[in-house]
């Protein structure tokens, strides 16, 4: 009888998670069913917007169950199927996260083709939705175009990384980003070529993006909210762009926290601020795949994950990646 190892929440937590709020439960599969597969998962994703999924509120996504094994992207290996869609060995990406084997209709789960030298992780991160967010909101959102200048907050993770690097390779004309260390500091201006970058626990936003952006900003990727959307405001040129992407400083706060106090400046500025939702962009899907595919053969975008190991860890490295333990992508190999 085959198993499944799977995460389950059993408690909404209040501000920040904690482990006692996730349980580990080892379940029997039944037998395929008629167009059925099973898929022994290779990696799976965490990531922010999974902490807005575990309060019972509405949203763009529903709320976990409780007492039920959570969802989420993941990458696996079919190893048996009785559907003429998919075959044993086929490698696909799905939404049955948080547990090591998958099992269900073979069309919710999408055949990948392996990425020669990349692990198939890169489907959960460059190549897949993370990826697409920057490009989405670098593009279509914010309407980047070519000298610019750039800034992306929450920089040295995966969609700020990824929306840095795209942003130079558009022909920007400074890109500067803000990360929560030293190491991801220079990180950022080394590996990832970003022009400027700062730590934003050194100092105020509002002090230091002024100093790095002397010519002010036209295009804001915003990742993070708060401090770092009122830092943007501030520095925009007329007619500047921000793609609102997340707000992750927000997402454990148990009190609401006071909005920008310069909105005022959208009006004398001709500012545009848009929110998104990367699943409303997914026909941008075949030009990203190009152009990003093209990036990560020629090495012009640097591919990077942080991994954790074992399906028991995951619930560890979904608290730790929402503290800032990754560079690059959060996922857990299984
Ligand atoms: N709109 C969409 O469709 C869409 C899709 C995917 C992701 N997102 C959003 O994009 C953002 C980044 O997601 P991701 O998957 O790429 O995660 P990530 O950036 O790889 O990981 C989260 C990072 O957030 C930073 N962070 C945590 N608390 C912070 C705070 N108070 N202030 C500033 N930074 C903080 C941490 O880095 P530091 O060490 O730098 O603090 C941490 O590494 C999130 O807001 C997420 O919700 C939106």
């Amino acid at each position: 009888m085959a198993t499944s190892t799977g995460i389950q929440l059993t408690s909404r937590p209040n501000g920040w998670p904690d482990p006692s709020d996730f349980r580990t439960v080892r379940t029997e599969l039944p037998a395929l069913q008629a167009g059925e597969v099973r898929v022994a998962n290779e990696f799976i994703s965490v990531d922010p917007y999974m902490r807005g999924r575990m309060n019972d509120a509405k949203s763009y996504v529903p709320p976990f169950e409780l007492g039920e094994t959570m969802e989420g992207g993941a990458v696996g290996r079919v190893t048996e199927s009785t559907s003429d869609e998919l075959s044993a060995g086929d490698l696909v990406l799905h939404s049955f996260g948080w547990r090591d084997v998958a099992q269900g209709p073979a069309g919710k789960f999408r055949k990948v083709e392996p990425v020669e030298g990349l692990p198939s992780s890169v489907y959960l991160s460059a190549l897949g939705m993370t990826g697409l967010t920057a490009y989405a909101g670098l593009t279509r959102i914010a309407g980047m175009q070519e000298n610019d200048v750039v800034f992306v907050s929450g920089a040295a993770g995966a969609v700020g990384s990824t929306a840095g690097q795209m942003a130079r390779l558009l022909g920007a004309k400074q890109v500067i980003g803000s990360a929560g260390s030293a190491e991801k500091v220079s990180l950022l201006t080394g590996k990832y070529g970003f022009t400027d970058a700062f730590n934003y626990k050194d100092a105020p936003v509002r002090e230091q993006l002024p100093a790095a952006a002397p010519d002010g900003i036209d295009v804001y990727f915003d990742n993070v909210g708060g401090d770092h959307l009122e830092a943007a405001i501030d520095v925009f040129n007329t007619h500047g762009r921000a793609a609102l992407c997340g707000a992750i400083s927000q997402y454990n706060e148990t009190e609401k926290s006071p909005g920008p106090d310069n909105m005022f400046q959208l009006v004398g500025k001709n500012l545009t601020l848009r929110g998104f939702i990367v699943r409303w962009h997914e026909d941008l899907q075949p030009e990203f795949v190009e152009r990003m595919s093209g990036w990560l053969r020629s090495g012009d975008v640097v591919f990077e994950e942080t991994v954790v190991d074992g399906i028991d860890n995951s619930v560890q490295a979904f608290l730790d990646m929402m503290a800032g333990a990754n560079t690059g992508k959060m996922v857990v190999k299984i």
